[in-house]
């Protein structure tokens, strides 16, 4: 295949926040605005692919051709992964999944005076990890995670990469939440691909979407 003619891959982007639900009101989120991931679905569409967005809640208008699916909590989205991964050629993982939910889910409002007490324990369980879990079985699908760090970023960085068995990581500051522009840089096994600096989500998002070409043009 000639690079003029690119090939059309089934790409599923992950997108913004999840949601754990305590009581019917209240939760446990994150500050994720969805832009990162919503940015990619735009560029994967507009370069010919077929994509299928899967998003938290988030405040964001739909790309033009991406195929939405909307999920709440990160068990809602890991099943939805597991329904539409087995068909896709590629995967961003840009969701910010909250890696912890309340045990269980009360049924009515949360009330102070049955915690008999000054301090309100809520007892927590750890979330599965969504990304390690689909790309355990990820074949020749690429996997690129993202991995937001405050310290030492690139060392972290590089070992979620190998831990999640993915095949690029996007390294952001914690700058990058809720920001239009933000400095990421691509890891892959080898070490730093290249760094964008204070680079538009909409600019960076192209970059990614070329990562998927060389792939599948060998
Ligand atoms: N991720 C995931 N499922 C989780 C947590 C994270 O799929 N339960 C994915 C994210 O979407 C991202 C990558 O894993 O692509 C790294 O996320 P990050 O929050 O940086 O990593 P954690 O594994 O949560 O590590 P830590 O909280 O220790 O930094």
């Amino acid at each position: 295949m000639s690079a003029d003619t690119p090939e059309t891959l089934h790409v599923v982007v992950t997108a913004g926040p999840t949601r754990e639900y305590i009581d019917p009101v209240r939760y446990l989120s994150n500050e994720s605005s969805g832009t990162m991931g919503f940015a990619i679905a735009r560029a994967a569409a507009e370069a010919g692919h077929r994509v299928t967005l899967v998003a938290g809640p988030v405040h964001q208008p739909t790309p033009e051709g991406v195929t939405r699916v909307d999920v709440v909590s990160a068990l809602d989205m890991l099943a939805v992964l597991e329904d539409v991964f087995p068909t896709a050629d590629a995967i961003f993982m840009a969701a910010a999944v909250g890696d912890f939910r309340p045990a269980e889910k009360l049924s009515g409002k949360w009330k102070k005076k049955e915690e008999g007490g000054d301090a309100a324990a809520l007892h927590l369980v750890e979330n599965p990890d969504l990304l390690a879990t689909i790309a355990r079985g990820k074949g020749r699908r690429k996997v690129i995670a993202f991995a937001l760090e405050t310290g030492d970023g690139e060392r972290r960085a590089a070992a979620k990469l190998v831990r999640k068995n993915a095949d690029y990581i996007v390294l952001n500051g914690a700058s990058a939440l809720n920001a239009k522009s933000s400095t990421v840089t691509l890891i892959d096994p080898n070490g730093i691909v290249w760094t964008l600096e204070d680079t538009p989500k909409d600019e960076t998002a192209r970059r990614l979407v070329e990562l998927l070409v060389p792939a599948h043009s060998g």
